[in-house]
């Protein structure tokens, strides 16, 4: 299978789990699920789950087996756009190619919708880890590690950490250091939490195998961060979904205001460079699951030449 169509039956996959796990209940509170569905499920790449599956084929598992987690990580990825798009963040009005959601449904329905994200998200993992305890009782333990491990992801030594990072860089000038770390924390951590849960479940943590494919995705998370970047100031927003200028407008500091254009597009292909890399010794140590190799691949030159 080629790697477009692959790309595209993993985002199909994850867009009908999510309509499964997500329901429009029709309950006293049924307006947040509106909310919630109408952020979640209006396109939006899914990269995030897209990661999670490869990186599970890779290691011997199913995109069954890490579905519930795959889809966790994309609700959090959804909810941190919704808060990062509020009046009191980025103030954005368009999201996923329509109004954002605090545009539709107003500001103390989408911060609502954020947070019942989140914790669906952690109901989810509940139910990934439920589901891996009863396939292996005596591995139950990684289930509970893959929640805590995308619970500092998405916290205040993540993204939200990140976030933090990134509102005071509207204040101040940041170094080129603390740019860094806000990017690996912001957007890295929610890049590379898929495949860390793909190498939990596995067993292969702190192997050189797992090592390898997250530092695949630590590389690949930064040059997202950088392509975000340098689309926000030569994309199109058609395309994108999203407004474009808005980083010079919130006076952000970005990889673009750091090093110019051309120093971002460098460094975006060093990083992918490093991400090729280790995809090709990935392929030398698993010639016989030399397909996943080969996606891991196209899939950080598909990132790097993305133009939505
Ligand atoms: C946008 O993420 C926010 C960043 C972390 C840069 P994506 O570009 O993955 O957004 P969707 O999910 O496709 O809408
Ligand atoms: C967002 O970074 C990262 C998040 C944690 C949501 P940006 O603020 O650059 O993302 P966009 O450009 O609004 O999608
Ligand atoms: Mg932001
Ligand atoms: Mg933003
Ligand atoms: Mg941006």
């Amino acid at each position: 299978m080629d790697f477009k169509t692959k790309l595209k039956n993993y985002a199909t996959y994850t867009d009908m789990k999510l309509d499964f796990y997500l329901p429009a209940l029709e309950n006293d509170q049924k307006s947040i699920y509106e909310a919630m569905r109408y952020s979640l499920l209006c396109g939006g790449k899914r990269i995030r789950p897209v990661l999670a599956y490869s990186s599970a084929e890779l290691l011997g598992l199913s995109k069954d087996d890490v579905a519930p987690f795959a889809c966790a990580i994309e609700m959090i990825h959804t909810y941190s756009l919704i808060h990062d798009d509020l009046p009191a963040m980025d103030d954005d009005d368009y999201r996923r190619g329509r109004p954002s959601c605090h545009k539709q449904f107003g500001e103390a329905q989408a911060i609502l919708a954020g947070d019942a994200l989140l914790t669906k998200a952690f109901e989810l993992s509940g139910i990934g880890a439920i589901e891996l305890a009863n396939k292996m009782p005596e591995q139950a333990a990684r289930g509970a590690a893959i929640i805590r491990a995308l619970a500092i992801a998405a916290g205040s030594e993540g993204m939200v950490g990140g976030q933090v990072i990134d509102l005071e860089g509207e204040e101040k000038e940041l170094s080129a250091e603390t740019h860094e770390t806000l990017c690996a924390l912001k957007t890295g951590a929610l890049l590379t939490i898929p495949v860390a849960i793909s190498v939990i479940y596995a067993g292969m943590l702190h192997t050189p195998v797992g090592d390898m494919l997250i530092r695949y995705a630590q590389a690949l998370g930064l040059a997202f961060q950088i392509k975000d970047d340098i689309l926000d100031v030569e994309g199109d927003a058609a395309l994108l979904g999203k407004a474009t200028g808005m980083d010079e407008k919130c006076n952000k500091t970005t990889f673009v205001s750091l090093y110019g254009l051309d120093g971002a597009k460098a460094r975006l292909k060093k990083l992918t460079d490093e991400a090729l890399g280790i995809c090709a010794d990935l392929t030398e140590i698993f010639p016989e699951r030399k397909d996943a190799c080969s996606f891991l691949r196209e899939l950080a030159i598909f990132l790097l030449e993305r133009n939505h």
